[in-house]
């Protein structure tokens, strides 16, 4: 490997623990402290996640890092500080912020998010993407899931660095994060090389089911099989276990939905069932997803539980569902 990487990944580990100091003996990191304990994060889960605090001051970290030799245009190439405008030097890229080292797959330290305590924006502020940085084969935690992973040949995929945090506490211990960004096929196949199944725990909000709504294809392309779990409008998995706890979050990844299952469930969204107009609609774009499955067992599941609820015979949906799959072929 190149020794500019080195130096950039060595500061980075440097950095973190440094970071992570000040978050844990220092006066300065009380606040991030408090704050994060109101979030429910315990010590051992702060040592765990390397979790840390970067100061207010502008150059905390660049006199840390000169002091020790490294090369501060290496290590603003590298995301961990910033040129000053009027280009005399570099100040720290993260101030104010409570630090989560981002790892490799190897666990090495290559990058940061940074969480802005209490509200403000942007919420999170990502090192930019470098020579050992790239946001879209990023997944959060992976290095520490990996083994959990290979085990059960299955992943928990979450949206944020504090899903995945909080359900390892709950004991859900396979779960790794995109970085906030779309899923890619990068991140498809690293998951592929570990695990059969994902099972996809995003926010239960509108940005978070239409996040799935898009993974779901991608991930099943990657020739994984895609599982999903449902979370009560609003909360994300985070706020689901600080509200109904571990056990209750186990439950629900243990029952998760089939795809099928939750593109029946989105599609009934977008259409106004009250009216008749609607319920056709629906009814015809239910069929045309059920007549996606292979299985004719399953499909007369469906379509079964379809006739009942709309008081259609099954003879007619399974009639309308047979048309569909002709023109599937
Ligand atoms: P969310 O807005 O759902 O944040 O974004 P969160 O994870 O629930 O964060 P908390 O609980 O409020 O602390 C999901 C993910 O999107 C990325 C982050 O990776 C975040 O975890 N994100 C979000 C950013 O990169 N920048 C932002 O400003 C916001
Ligand atoms: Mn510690
Ligand atoms: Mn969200
Ligand atoms: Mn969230
Ligand atoms: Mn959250």
């Amino acid at each position: 490997q190149d020794p500019n990487e080195w130096k950039v990944i060595e500061a980075h580990e440097l950095a973190a623990k440094f970071y992570h100091y000040l978050l844990s003996n220092t006066k300065q990191g009380e606040r991030a402290k408090h704050y994060l304990r109101e979030r429910g994060m315990t010590d051992r889960l702060i040592d765990q996640f390397m979790i840390g605090y970067a100061p207010e001051e502008w150059d905390v970290l660049s006199r840390f890092l000169d002091g020790r030799g490294y090369p501060l245009e290496l290590m603003a190439s590298g995301g961990l500080l910033s040129p000053k405008s009027d280009g005399s030097g570099y100040v720290d890229r993260f101030r104010g912020r409570i630090m989560f080292p981002l790892w490799d797959r190897d666990g090495r330290a290559v990058a940061f998010a940074g969480r802005i305590i209490d509200e403000g924006q942007p919420k999170y502020l990502n090192s930019p993407e470098s020579m050992v940085f790239t946001k879209s084969r990023m997944l959060y935690n992976l290095h520490h899931a990996k083994p959990f992973v290979r085990k059960s040949k299955s992943a928990v995929l979450f949206e944020g660095f504090m899903d995945v945090i909080k359900a390892w506490n709950a004991g859900v211990k396979n779960g790794v994060a995109t970085m906030g960004t779309a899923l890619t096929e990068e991140h498809c196949v690293s998951l592929r090389r570990q695990a059969e199944e994902v099972i996809l725990c995003y926010d239960g909000d509108d940005a978070g089911q239409a996040a799935v709504h898009k993974s779901i294809p991608l991930l099943q392309s990657a020739g994984l099989k895609v599982l999903i779990a449902i979370l009560p409008k609003g909360k994300d998995p985070d706020e689901y276990i600080e509200e109904y706890g571990p056990e209750a979050f186990s439950r629900l990844l243990d029952d998760p939905v089939s795809t099928t299952k939750f593109r029946l469930i989105y599609s009934r969204k977008s259409h106004i069932l009250l009216k008749e107009e609607g319920r056709k609609n629906y009814l015809m774009e239910a069929v045309g997803i059920v007549a996606e499955l292979d299985s004719s067992t399953e499909r007369e599941l469906h379509l079964k539980e379809l006739s009942r609820e709309f008081d259609v015979s099954l003879e007619a949906l399974k009639q309308d569902c047979h048309e569909y799959r002709m023109e599937l072929q």
